[in-house]
């Protein structure tokens, strides 16, 4: 088995004295991205939630949008001396430096959600979240199937720089690929946002009118943003154009229901109690999965009624 990058660089004297110390309630803290739609309500909810269950101390810091607030709320985290960090990255890149202070200040972080980019795996113990590359294969496949390969496409982005923008574009662009006719027309970041997908449809439907055959929105709450700007075009959503997103968030489901969205692939946000028992293991000294990812559905017209009555988020 491959050791895990993390375990093999920090001393066994650390890794004993955090086992012994873990009588007292475990001091954690998460720097959360911010509050930018219902799936991340869900997952703070999830994280908060499953502390209190616990008995952790769970140190929660909203990171409003801001990598800056986010890499603060790790600098604070350090500086209380924390058993552990999580952290749920807005964005790819620039996280190296935060995470060798808390290398050097020996406590452990797992990142969870979004995925990071770094020049040295050991800075981190371990990734716990959904295989956005797969959502986004997922999307683009019942797109192909549903369209018969034909179509003009419109895309919402996420966060600019965030791992599930870049990953879900990336999978959906090359999923289509294999059909010349399913062509993107046109792609601009909603920042995750319900504000943001309804002014960015704006913007299409003005541009681009009744040409657009379909919308891929990077998470449910811009397509529900959209789905409102459709209507206020005086057109309808799900009907005159297709509209296909990621989330599954219980709102995304009941559009589907509704005939307003066809399509929501889940990405699921309640993975408070995995973190705990992997923070839990890492503190411990014990092996755990480099990556563990989320098992994921889709609905559609053909079984979101029935999936309905037990969304928990
Ligand atoms: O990182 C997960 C994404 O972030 C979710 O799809 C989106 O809704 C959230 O804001």
């Amino acid at each position: 088995m491959k050791l895990n990058p993390w375990l093999k660089t920090f001393p066994l004297t650390f890794v004993v004295a955090a086992t012994v110390a873990s009588a007292a309630p475990l001091k954690i803290g998460f720097a959360q991205t911010g509050a930018e739609s219902a799936w991340r309500t869900a997952n703070s909810e999830s994280m908060k939630a499953e502390a209190a269950k616990r008995g952790i101390d769970l140190k929660f810091s909203d990171g409003q949008g801001k990598q800056e607030n986010q890499i603060r709320a790790i600098r604070s985290f350090i500086a209380q001396r924390v058993d552990a960090i999580v952290l749920a990255p807005l964005v790819e890149t620039g996280w190296d430096p935060v995470l060798r202070d808390a290398k050097r200040a020996r406590i452990p972080v797992i990142i969870t959600d979004r995925t990071i980019e770094t020049t040295d795996e050991s800075l981190y113990a371990c990734f716990i979240g959904s295989d956005f590359l797969e959502e986004g294969r997922m999307a683009a496949a019942w797109l192909a199937k549903k369209t018969g390969g034909q179509g003009r496409i419109v895309e919402i982005q996420g966060t600019p720089g965030s791992a599930p923008a870049n990953d879900r574009r990336k999978a959906f662009a090359e999923g289509i690929a294999k059909h010349p006719e399913l062509k993107i027309i046109d792609s601009q970041s909603g920042d995750f946002r319900r504000t943001g997908g309804k002014e960015v449809m704006e913007s299409f439907l003005k541009k681009h009118g009744k040409t657009i055959d379909i919308l891929y929105a990077h998470n449910d709450d811009m397509a529900l943003g959209a789905v409102q700007a459709i209507e206020e075009a005086g057109l309808k959503p799900g009907k005159d154009s297709i509209i296909v997103s990621i989330d599954a968030i219980r709102e995304g489901v009941q559009a589907v229901v509704d005939g307003k969205i066809n399509c929501v692939v889940e990405c699921n946000p309640l993975f408070g109690p995995k973190v705990y028992d992997t923070v839990a293991k890492v503190i411990a000294g014990g092996q755990v999965p480099r990556k563990a990812f989320n098992q994921d559905q889709l609905f559609d017209e053909t079984n979101a009624a029935a999936a309905l009555p037990t969304r928990q988020y």
